[in-house]
């Protein structure tokens, strides 16, 4: 290619895509690269000397020298001794950009009504920001380690001693595996102890982040009826006897709220050494007891080891936290050890020491009450604002989140989005059905967000709450 064609091609189109912000040889090299790949420079063409180059888009000499040095370095340009910068002879042709993959909707977190949301608690913060602060000043720095893949056992004392106590859970340090949250505890299991293909008992309605990773695992799953008792342990049993594991929520069912009869735990626990199955039980909100003694854990009742049992700091702290636990069987441990440690190492090293210190000097005992009487608050609140509409709605004695109950055949999807039009966010309770008898009603959550903001939205979104498709 002569040079007279080189000095033809465009460079007026360069101009434009010279970004203002950020080092000028970064964005001269990304221009002029842009241009080659794109096939408005071809191969083989002159590039003009530095000299020109930086005069025409008035950078310093410097730069045009640094953005050819880029351009040679990876193989986009080839330096000819006495004769120049030439593009180079092979370059990659890219296409146009690739659209931005569809990503599943994200649910609104930042709407009074919202799943999830921790509440935002001064004193936490302040001392959990003088907790990392003492890891983070001299002499501290074992986050700039790899850290041990079953977790911290600073953190891991701290979470035993808190289950045996709180929980009723059977358990030692040694049995701990720390998390990122219930959803890598669960994906863990998934991972290490069950088959693709396995058939797994499914509460029906159920949690839809479980059932996502179930499904992703490539589980069969077995939807398992929920009535006022918590999992139909005779219904499962009928369905599938030989099922490989049931996911339950035992203290609190998700979405119904309803607490699993000890008859029921017991049936439940009676099947899976029966059948040799896990039962594997997602604890996930049990700090959040109103009323009545704290209910202890499915795993407590068990000694024959069939319970994997999974705990997280989402509710009981705050979700972007991103850290939970498992208590597995001993016999679990190695494999799931392996598994965690293949997928990503350890627990934040930086995070784990933090929160062990906040659980040792007691915090996190004085955040629980703090939090416990603000959920309360938040939940009269939204159960009141529910009532005076006329919607029957009755308090939750534990947990973040409530049903309004729909009359049969309401199409609950469809109010979802009016809702959060109105500043309210819920989620239809159908579409955590797996079977064709869906019901039909909203839960919504109430952590995270003052009553005065949980009556102010649910005031704002009274006409949808009220209209002839919701109304009994
Ligand atoms: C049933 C259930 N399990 C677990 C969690 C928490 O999951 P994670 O610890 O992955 O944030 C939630 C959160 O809403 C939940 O509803």
């Amino acid at each position: 290619m002569s040079d007279h064609q080189t000095n033809s091609a465009d460079w007026s189109g360069l101009t434009p895509i010279l970004r203002p912000e950020g080092p000028r040889a970064r964005a001269l090299y990304a221009a002029l690269r842009g241009l080659i790949e794109g096939g408005t420079l071809q191969a083989g063409a002159k590039l003009p000397p530095t000299r020109d180059l930086a005069a025409r888009f008035a950078v310093s000499r410097g730069a045009a020298v640094a953005a050819y040095e880029q351009l040679l370095a990876e193989g986009f340009a080839q330096a000819r001794v006495g004769a120049g910068t030439f593009v180079a002879a092979h370059v990659p042709r890219l296409g146009p950009e690739p659209a931005p993959p569809a990503l599943p909707d994200m649910p609104r977190y930042d709407l009074p009504g919202a799943i999830g949301t921790g509440f935002d608690d001064d004193r936490t913060r302040r001392q959990l920001r003088a907790c990392l602060n003492r890891h983070l000043l001299p002499p501290g720095g074992a986050h700039l380690r790899y850290g041990d893949p079953r977790g911290s056992a600073g953190l891991r004392a701290e979470v035993a001693s808190y289950l045996r106590s709180a929980r009723g859970v059977r358990c030692t340090a040694d049995q701990i595996i720390l998390t990122g949250g219930s959803q890598q505890a669960l994906d863990l299991i998934l991972r290490a102890v069950l088959c693709p293909g396995d058939a797994v008992w499914f509460e029906d309605p159920g949690y839809p982040s479980a059932r996502l990773a179930l499904e992703g695992a490539g589980m069969r799953l077995v939807p398992v009826p929920v009535d006022e008792q918590g999992l139909d342990v005779a219904a499962g049993i009928a369905a599938a006897p030989q099922a490989r594991a049931a996911y339950v929520t035992p203290s609190h069912q998700y979405p119904m709220g309803v607490v699993m009869t000890m008859a029921r735990r017991l049936a439940l626990i009676a099947w899976a050494r029966a059948a040799g199955a896990w039962i594997i039980e997602d604890d996930y909100d049990s700090e959040f007891r109103f009323a009545g003694a704290p209910l202890t854990a499915l795993q407590g009742l068990d000694d024959g080891g069939r319970v994997i049992y999974i705990g997280t700091f989402a509710k009981a702290l705050f979700p972007g936290l991103r850290l939970g636990y498992l208590v597995l069987p001993p016999d679990l441990l190695g494999p799931v050890v392996q598994v965690r440690a293949r997928i990503d190492r350890s627990p934040p090293v930086l995070a784990e020491a933090a929160l062990a210190e906040f659980l040792r000097d007691g915090h996190f005992a004085a955040h629980l009450r703090r939090n416990r009487r603000r959920a309360e608050a938040a939940r009269d609140a939204m159960v009141q604002a529910l009532v005076e509409l006329g919607l029957p709605v009755s308090p939750p004695q534990q947990g973040l989140h409530l049903i309004v109950p729909l009359p049969p055949g309401t199409d609950d999807r469809s109010l979802i989005v009016p809702l959060a039009e109105h500043g309210l966010a819920a989620r239809p309770l159908s579409s955590l059905s797996l079977g064709p008898d869906a019901r039909a009603g909203l839960v919504m959550g109430f952590s995270g967000f003052s009553p005065e903001a949980i009556r102010a939205a649910i005031a704002c979104a009274a006409p949808v709450l009220t209209s002839p498709r919701t109304a009994a």
